[in-house]
């Protein structure tokens, strides 16, 4: 797929505009936000929510989560307590989503809240998405851009190959800085509780809002994003790897990248763990070729964006579990 594919739009008047048109009748666009780029919806319209299940081909219970210009629109859809408003005032807009009580008068479809009631809200720091969101006039329903059970997208052509024709118009903002999904933290009940490591570190959160709890990962099903093959690339992933076995590519990250490898892409030749999950998705995306008879990864490091890293790596990893229990 290259950027002469029509659906592929570069950001402009134009592009905006008929982006929005597309949202306002009800379809769907992607776009570009600082983590992964969304599917979005009108997140007020239930048969245009209905339509991003429908292309992601993704469970019913699965609640999605809704993006806002800025704090004060979303804050006017869900109960926005003290501890919100000051996690919204220092991370937002940024790579963090707050599970919030919808309000009485919540305007949000209730298909986003899958039955939950909770609704997940954020506000996303891309130029593109915020341009979007501004020229839409509506909050943005918008799962990441893959179809359930794939890799997130973190460029305009992993969602053109992945969507096919289901998606008129997908807004090119280049690849995605943070390359990881937001964090996904609970405030719907008396305890923070963090049910997605993503974007920003767990530990980041915790001097303005205490301590945080981490979601059992045996614990019923809050976050279905939780599930463990959730990030799962078609090749078998092969973690901590201190070797390359044959035909293997590798997933390599700091100055010492493994030898002997079918090919190999480093996270961070410098060991930083942001520039790795900038790159986590896409190199994910460039390994996953049948010519490759699995992919190791080398150690991460849980320092940083790290635990978040081998978070998705480790859901990426199960589905070896679940294809071949023999591996
Ligand atoms: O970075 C991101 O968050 C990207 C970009 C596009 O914003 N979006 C994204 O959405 O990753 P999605 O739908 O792929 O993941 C949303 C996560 C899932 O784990 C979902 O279960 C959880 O948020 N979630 C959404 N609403 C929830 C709710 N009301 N209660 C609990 N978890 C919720
Ligand atoms: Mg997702």
């Amino acid at each position: 797929m290259t950027t002469t594919d029509p659906r592929i739009r570069k950001p402009g008047a134009a592009a905006y505009a008929e982006a929005a048109r597309i949202l306002r009748a009800g379809g769907l666009a992607a776009f570009p936000t600082e983590t992964v780029y969304g599917l979005g919806a009108d997140a007020t319209d239930d048969r245009a929510v209905a339509a991003i299940f429908e292309a992601k081909g993704r469970p019913q219970f699965n609640p999605l989560i809704v993006h806002f210009r800025d704090g004060e629109t979303a804050a006017a859809e869900v109960d926005f307590d003290d501890r919100a408003r000051a996690l919204a005032a220092h991370f937002w807009p940024g790579p963090l989503t707050l599970v919030l009580p919808r309000t009485a008068t919540c305007r949000i479809s209730l298909l986003c809240s899958a039955g939950l009631p909770s609704l997940a809200v954020r506000v996303p720091d891309h130029p593109v998405g915020q341009a979007l969101l501004a020229a839409a006039g509506c909050p943005l329903a918008a799962p990441s851009a893959n179809p359930s059970g794939a890799l997130s997208p973190t460029t305009a052509a992993h969602v053109a190959q992945a969507f096919g024709d289901r998606v008129p118009l997908i807004l090119d903002g280049g690849p995605c800085p943070v390359g990881l999904e937001s964090t996904v933290l609970d405030l719907s009940g008396t305890d923070p509780v963090l049910l997605r490591p993503g974007g920003v570190a767990a530990e980041a959160l915790e001097p303005i809002v205490g301590p945080v709890q981490r979601a059992d990962a045996n614990a019923e099903i809050k976050s279905p994003g939780m599930l463990t093959s959730h990030y799962a690339p078609a090749r078998p992933l092969r973690l901590d790897a201190t070797e390359v076995g044959p035909g293997e590519a590798l997933l390599a990250f700091g100055p010492a990248p493994l030898a002997g490898a079918a090919a190999t892409l480093n996270l961070s030749e410098g060991g930083d763990t942001t520039e790795a999950a900038a790159k986590l998705f896409a190199a994910l995306h460039d390994l996953d070729r049948p010519e490759f008879a699995a992919i190791a990864v080398m150690p991460v490091p849980e320092t940083g964006l790290g635990a978040a890293i081998n978070d998705r790596l480790r859901r990426a990893a199960s589905r070896l579990a679940i294809v071949d229990p023999a591996l």
